[in-house]
Order: C-alpha cells, then structure tokens, then sequence
C-alpha cells in the first residue's frame, strides 16, 4: 500500500500569563484549517500546539496571586475555562498538546542545553543590558525605541549578570544562505527582508540563561542558573516528537516540520534563533515557516494590560464557533494585519453566511422538497444555463488547493465563494418556479435542483476545514453520502448521485439584526466598565514590611511642568527634592492637568525607583496620585512642609 504522505504543522506555544484572546485563537484557528485541509486531502498530519510555561513573567503572576508557578499554570492550561477547554471549545483538531513543564521535556531541554555546550557552541560570559520582563527579552541599547522595548513599548530594566551564551553570531552567514537558497523558508517574503536587516545589523551572541529568577528549567550542570525561555520553548517542536525523550516515537516519521506558524513578532526567533539552534545540532531545518499578521483592535494590539481585549469563548457563545472561525479567516489576508470589529464580524454572518450560502442550502433543500418531495428523478435535461456554473464547479477544486497550498486561506474562500454567488445567480436565470408549473419541464427542473446540490455538495466539502461543524449539516441537507463527501470526490462536477435525497435541516445561519446587535453590545461594554470603574483594580498582595519600607517617598516642590512634545499623556517635571539638586520626573498625567496650573505645588514622589527613559527624557521616580474610574488627582500637600520631608 502506498504510504501517506506526511505533514507536520505547528502553532506557537501560548504562554499561560492570562486567558487568551481572540488574536490568539486566530493563528490556532488558521493551523487547525491548515491541518484538516491537509487531512481531506489525503496527508498523515500530526498537529502540534502547547504552552510555554516557564518564564519570569509566570513566577511574578503566581506570586501576585499567592500560588506556585506550576499551580498558576495549571489552571490556566487545564482549569474549567482554560486553554485546553477553549480549543475544545473552538473545535481545534491538534494531535498533541504539549506544555513545557512536562518532564519529558524538561529533561530534554535539559541535555540538550548540554550538548550545545559540550559542542562549544554555548559558552559561560557575562551579560550587561537591558531587559523587557513582559516580554522576556534582552535588548542592547541600540535596539531600545525611545528607550523602552521595541516589541511592547515598555521601560526595561538594567540588567547584568554571568550568564551563558549561545555563539550566534556565528550563524549570520548560513542564516543569510538559507534565505537566499530557499525562498519558500520564510514567508511572507516581507518577512525575510526584515530578517536579513536585523542580521546585517549584525548579529551578537545570544544570552541563554538567567539567574535572576528561578522559575525555569535547571540547567544541569550548572543549576543556579535556569534555561532562556526561548530555547526551552523552540525545541517544543521536536521534544514533542520524542527528541530526547522516550515519551514519543514520531521523531524520525514528522521531522522535519512542513511549517511552523507564528506572529510577526516572533518570526526573529523562529527564523533566526531557531534554525541557528538546529545548525548547532547538526538537526535538520524546518522546511517552512509562516509569520502572520496581527489582529487588532481600533487603536492598536490587543493586550491584557490595556484592557482591549476579545474574549473568543463570548464570541463563540454568542455568534457560535463555525461563524468566529469562518470570520477569522474570510476577513484579513493571513500575512497581513487585521482590524477586528463587532459591525465586520455581524456583516460576514449576514452576507456571507446567512445571505449567499444559508439562503442558497435552504432554498435548494426547500425547492427540492417542494418539487419532488425530496428525491430527484434519475431523468434529466441539460440545459444552456448548465455551461458557466459547471465550468465554474469543475474548476473548483483545483483552484481551492493552490490557494490553501499558498497559506492563503482568505482565497480559498474567495474561490468557494465565487461558486456560490454563481449558483444563487443561477437560481435567477433557471427561475424553478416558473419549470415547475410546466410538467414537460420536469427533466430540466431536475436537473437544475442537481445541479445546485452538486454545487452544495462540492462547496460543503471544501469548507470542512474552515468550518467543520457547519459543513457536516451542508453534506447532511443535500443527502451527500460518506464517499460523496471526499477530497476525490469533489475533484470534478458530477460525484453527487442523480436520484439523491436531501433532508431538510435547521437554519444554519441566522441573520443578525444589526442595529440591534450593535446597541447590545454597545450596552453590555458599558455595564462591563461600570462594574470594573466600581470595583477598581484587584488588591495587591501582601508585602513584608522590610520590602515596603524600601521606597522612599519624598516631599518636593514643582519648580517647572511642560508638556513632552510628541505626547498626550506625559508631563515633565523639575523638582527640587531638598538634596541641593534638581530632579526631573516625567508624569502622565497630560489629560488631568495643565501644566502651568502645577508650577509651585508641593507633591509627593517615590525618588528611589530605577530611573528609566520616556520619550527620550530621564525620568528619575514616580509622582504619586490617586486613580478611580476615570479620575485622577496628583497627591499635593500644603506649603507648609519643606522639599526634601520624607513620609513615613
Ligand atoms: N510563547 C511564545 C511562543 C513560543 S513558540 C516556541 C509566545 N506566546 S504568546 O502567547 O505570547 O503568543 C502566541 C502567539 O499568539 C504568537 O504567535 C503571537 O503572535 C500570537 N498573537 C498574540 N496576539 C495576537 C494578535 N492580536 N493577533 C494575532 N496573533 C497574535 O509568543
């Protein structure tokens, strides 16, 4: 028997910080399509995804909540609600679900951190710079945006420790090579000019431990020291195999990886850091990998932390999952960003959903009973309407695959979508209506209802990867049976048998009143901000007394304020603290006060905090004020207390 061929797909392991959001689900969703399209057509798919569990930003979150880092983890990835529910929930077909803080693949990573130091290609240094902990990356000066971190915006913190290396800079010219001699590597091509302008920058060696925290994998023979986040979480893709484990037995059969795919953001690591790692083994590259576009939100990326985020499981809840996964796919071009909204997403249900394709299945199903009382008759008549739409159906298939073999998911609904437009028109132009009330016509009418079943039928079939759940009903209504319902058998016009009998079924797309839908939601936001403005954020958890008297707060007195130029949010500030010397703090606080009605006012700073840059400026502490809901008032104190006063 001929062996299957195989196909290995990847999405990024998540990191369990938070609960996901739709932006989230859209790379899962487009992997679980790519491997179910990959399935239907005959390949033998294993289907990776996971989560990255270790990492500085969990241990600070398990500490905020007063847990371990691996019960943090836990409840994130396997509580009610959790990761692995909400792609239950989304219908995602992965075969393997991994999560860092397996031990197989902690033991793993852990030889494998060891042979790239026996191999000399990871060696002991020390390590000064800059680091972003939300983001868990190092910087060198150069690479900092106005002094924060080029990915999130956010200060980072001096950092120097002795730390291991990983000789990257030895890498640059076969990364360069691997670009240059298989372009297929990285895709979309805008990608590898950005990867070839960070490697031309020149690249240094990369630092691939830490000793700052402990929550990490161990390295073995050195143990203060805990494994970089990112070389833990790459070699995912192969432990989950079995690569130096005896967990698994699939190294050899789905290695290397057909793609990996990953946000833009993180295509440095993945096109970069990753192949480089492999080349240090002497480990075959991954054959492809795709960076995608973001999904965002009016005004920017979606982020926990600045309170914008979609919750899928509300979405599916309310629109149902088939309509979320469709939307996620038929709306943005994959390689390009995306801009979510609640009116894009209502008008992909009625018009693509609910409009074309619904209308076109009830109406076919319904004439169909009508006509013939569900079955057709075995004699039918051609007609010249016939001609286009066949051509069009026949076509079909083909046209889908390059466009799915391209990643180009939005396309191949595009061409599924030409097919259906199509059919509805030819509803128009066959007009059954007016065949049906001639009884000499009942061949043509026949074979006109086949015809639009066979269009169902062929548009069901190659939906199914896109849209499960739905299809399978689309297959049901139009009598598709099991052979009728596969990848062979949608390779040409004509697989549906010609006396078929359909079922009538529910409707599979209601239409949205739109208005209606916006105002409740619209309603809801609100309800949800007042609820949050009146709980305000959630306490902190407890400190010892030694960790709070550590800050210093000290009474100063506005000696300038003016606005940051390029800013609506900072204010900057000199102060005179009582040391003799004037201190500057920038504030953003822009929204609440004009600069000049703060000019001789007594405030109270925090002057012991990390000086950090903000738009270019030093700021060297923290203005104290107060904030609820969408107030904030500066903490001044009268003139009578001298700068310099400490509060305690
Ligand atoms: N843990 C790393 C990946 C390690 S892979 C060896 C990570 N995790 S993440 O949870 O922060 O992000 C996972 C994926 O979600 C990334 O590919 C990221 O680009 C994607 N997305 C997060 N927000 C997104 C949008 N708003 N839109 C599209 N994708 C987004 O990075």
């Amino acid at each position: 028997m001929e062996q299957k061929k195989k196909f290995y797909i990847t999405t990024p392991i998540y990191y369990p910080s938070d609960k996901l959001h739709i932006g989230h689900s859209y790379c899962t969703v487009a992997t679980d399509c790519m491997a179910r399209y990959k399935r239907l057509s005959g390949y033998d798919v294993m289907f990776l995804t996971g989560t990255d569990e270790h990492g500085q930003k969990i241990e600070e979150k398990a500490k905020e909540k007063g847990v371990t880092p691996k019960e943090f983890v836990d409840q994130i990835v396997e509580g009610k609600g959790g990761i692995k529910d909400l792609w239950k929930l989304m219908n995602i077909s992965n075969d393997r679900f991994i999560r860092t803080t397996d031990d197989y693949h902690v033991e793993a990573v852990q030889k494998i951190f060891k042979e790239l130091y026996d191999r000399g290609d990871i060696y002991k240094g020390t390590y000064k710079g800059k680091y972003c902990t939300p983001c868990e990356t190092f910087w060198t000066e150069s690479q900092l945006k106005d002094g924060c971190c080029p990915d999130c915006g956010r200060p980072v913190q001096d950092a120097e420790e002795e730390a291991y290396f990983f000789r990257l800079s030895k890498y640059a010219d076969r990364l360069l090579k691997l670009y240059d001699e298989n372009p297929e590597f990285l895709t979309p091509e805008s990608r590898v000019n950005e990867m070839r302008a960070f490697i031309n920058q020149g690249l240094q060696d990369l630092c691939v431990s830490r000793t700052s925290f402990t929550w990490g994998i161990p390295v073995e023979f050195d143990p203060k020291h805990v494994v970089y986040v990112w070389v833990d979480a790459l070699f995912n893709y192969m432990t989950a195999l079995g690569y130096q484990n005896d967990r698994y037995h699939e190294l050899e059969h789905y290695w290397p990886a057909d793609v990996h795919f990953v946000g833009k953001e993180i295509v440095r690591f993945h096109a970069v850091i990753w192949p480089a790692l492999l080349m240090a083994m002497d480990l075959p590259l991954p054959k492809r990998v795709y960076g995608h576009g973001w999904l965002l939100l009016e005004g920017g990326k979606m982020s926990k932390s600045k309170g914008n985020v979609v919750d899928p499981v509300v979405l599916c809840e309310r629109y149902g999952v088939d309509a979320i996964r469709f939307f996620l796919l038929r709306s943005f071009p994959f390689g390009s960003d995306g801009v979510f909204s609640n009116e894009l997403l209502i008008n992909c249900i009625n018009t693509d959903l609910a409009n074309d394709l619904g209308n076109l299945v009830s109406r076919t199903v319904a004439m169909v009973m009508k006509y013939f009382g569900g079955t057709l008759p075995k004699e039918q008549e051609a007609g010249p309407e016939d001609e286009e739409l066949l051509a069009l159906a026949g076509n079909l298939r083909a046209a889908y695959e390059k466009e799915m073999e391209a990643f180009a998911f939005q396309n191949g609904l595009t061409e599924i979508f030409k097919l259906i437009s199509r059919a509805n028109k030819y509803i128009d132009e066959t007009a059954p209506w007016v065949l049906a009330k001639d009884e000499a016509k009942r061949p043509r009418l026949a074979r006109v209802m086949y015809n639009l079943l066979e269009c169902i039928r062929l548009a069901g079939i190659l939906l199914t990867p896109y849209m499960p759940g739905s299809a399978e009903k689309i297959l049901d209504q139009c009598g598709a049976l099991p052979e009728e319902r596969t990848w062979e058998s949608a390779e040409q016009f004509g697989g549906l048998r010609s006396d078929v009998t359909v079922q009538k079924g529910e409707v599979l797309f209601p239409r949205i009143d739109v208005q209606k839908e916006l105002a409740e939601l619209a309603a809801k936001k609100e309800e949800k901000a007042a609820e949050a403005a009146a709980e305000g954020p959630a306490p902190k958890a407890e400190i010892a007394f030694e960790d709070f008297e550590k800050t210093d707060f000290t009474v100063c007195k506005v000696l300038a304020c003016e606005a940051v130029p390029k800013s609506n949010k900072l204010l900057r500030f000199t102060l005179d603290d009582g040391s003799g010397k004037e201190r500057q703090i920038l504030s953003g606080i822009a929204k609440y006060y004009k600069p000049e009605e703060l000019i001789g006012k007594t405030v109270v700073a925090c002057t012991n905090l990390a000086p950090r840059k903000m738009m270019g400026y030093d700021s060297c502490g923290m203005l104290i004020s107060a904030e609820k809901g969408k107030k904030l008032h500066l903490l001044m104190l009268d003139d009578k207390i001298e700068a310099g006063a400490k509060l305690c």
